[in-house]
């Protein structure tokens, strides 16, 4: 007789944006379009290798002598050049490690926050889904606060203000550095001055998660918030994604930051380096020694740079060509345009989103789409369907 173990075993939803993915490359349709996911789609639909980075790549296969063992906590290059590039400073205050991607940096920073902290995390509503699920994983006590206006499309800036007033001293609040997730709503410089002010006052402690870095308004204002609020003394983390940065998707490159001035940096460290040892030992070399090289070296970063710039542009681009061909369905017109980033809410109901998958055309449930998903071979075919299915 066998025994039967896994007999009575549970299941879990699929992810909300991997799930899309999934069935939008399972279609055999060849004029699907993918609004879903967010990462970087060229002219030909095509998410391509930067070549900076091939460029990188090449000189890494040339030069490397060893596949031994990073250290726990990375690459130490990738890691000051990280720090560079998004504080504009080294400083000995900072504690910074690789990580896995994004995602492996906020899971990081999440179990040490839980050890350490045991304070409440307040996320935006709405937020990227997976904040809930990786902070609630590590045992965090997951809330919200308003951030994000539906019948407006804009921010609701007064009732984010007013609300951070309401909570404890200590409480982690994740904040976006740049190009919202999933709205693409972002404040300006004087909005994030006003939030920072009453950090300050309230004791709060910022965890922001940077995955969009460069993609919005350039290096420089994206990384505005981040940088202000350093520059203003605040402890805080932050989570780094060189993932859409530099098109490393599957390379899991990102790096954990955490600014600390009680003089307890090596015990930080020391815990650090236990929970990613007990995860997954140590990082994977190649795409960090690629990202590292390619911040340190000058004409690798200029030509990067330059990758980046047609990135953020090409974005722009597209959100322009989306909204000529959608402008019946987009309410809310000039705060579309002047969206950040990949994303945007495109404000459509449900059924319509429904049927839309049926024209293999594959955007969230809550109608947020990746303007990169649009190119102009595909434009007049969204515009066709929507046109055709889109009037109810
Ligand atoms: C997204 O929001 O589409 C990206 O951050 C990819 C992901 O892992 O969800």
């Amino acid at each position: 007789m066998k025994n039967l173990f896994f007999e009575h075993i549970g299941s879990q939803p699929a992810d909300l944006v991997l799930e899309i993915g999934r069935m939008w490359a399972k279609d055999p349709n060849p004029l699907k379009i993918n609004l879903g996911i967010g990462i970087y789609l060229d002219e030909q639909g095509k998410c391509p290798v930067m070549d900076s980075v091939k460029l990188a790549e090449q000189k890494l296969l040339g030069i490397q002598q060893s596949k031994t063992y990073l250290p726990i906590e990375g690459d130490l290059q990738f890691i000051s050049e990280s720090k560079k590039l998004l504080f504009n400073d080294e400083s000995s205050f900072i504690v910074a490690m690789q990580s896995l991607g994004g995602t492996g940096a906020l899971r990081i920073l999440a179990d040490y926050l839980k050890i350490e902290m045991q304070k409440p995390i307040y996320v935006s509503d709405p937020t990227w889904p997976n904040h809930h699920g990786v902070f609630k994983a590590a045992g965090l006590d997951v809330r919200t606060y308003p951030y994000y206006d539906r019948n407006t499309h804009t921010p609701k800036k007064q009732e984010f203000i007013d609300f951070l007033d309401t909570l404890e001293k200590g409480s982690i609040v994740v904040l976006h550095g740049c190009c919202h997730n999933p709205t693409g709503v972002d404040l300006d410089p004087q909005e994030w001055d006003l939030v920072l002010e009453k950090f300050q006052k309230r004791g709060l402690f910022p965890f922001f998660d940077v995955a969009y870095l460069g993609l919005g308004e350039g290096l420089e204002k994206d990384r505005y918030a981040v940088e202000s609020f350093y520059k203003a003394g605040l402890e805080m983390c932050v989570a780094l994604s060189f993932s859409k940065m530099m098109d490393l998707y599957n390379e899991r490159v990102g790096a954990l930051m955490i600014v600390n001035h009680s003089h307890s940096i090596e015990a930080m460290q020391s815990t650090l380096k236990q929970i990613v040892r007990r995860n997954y030992s140590n990082p994977s070399a190649h795409g960090a020694l690629v990202a590292g090289m390619i911040m340190k070296d000058h004409d690798l970063r200029s030509g990067w740079l330059k990758n980046l710039e047609h990135h953020r542009l090409r974005a722009k681009n597209m959100r322009h060509l989306l909204f000529d061909a959608l402008k019946p369905w987009i309410q809310h017109k000039k705060e579309f345009l002047h969206g950040n980033g990949f994303f945007s809410y495109l404000g459509i109901p449900q059924d319509l989103i429904l049927k839309l998958r049926k024209e293999s055309i594959y955007l969230l449930d809550d109608s947020r789409i990746n303007v990169l998903g649009v190119n102009h071979a595909n434009i007049p075919i969204l515009k066709e369907v929507f046109e055709r299915i889109g009037h109810g």
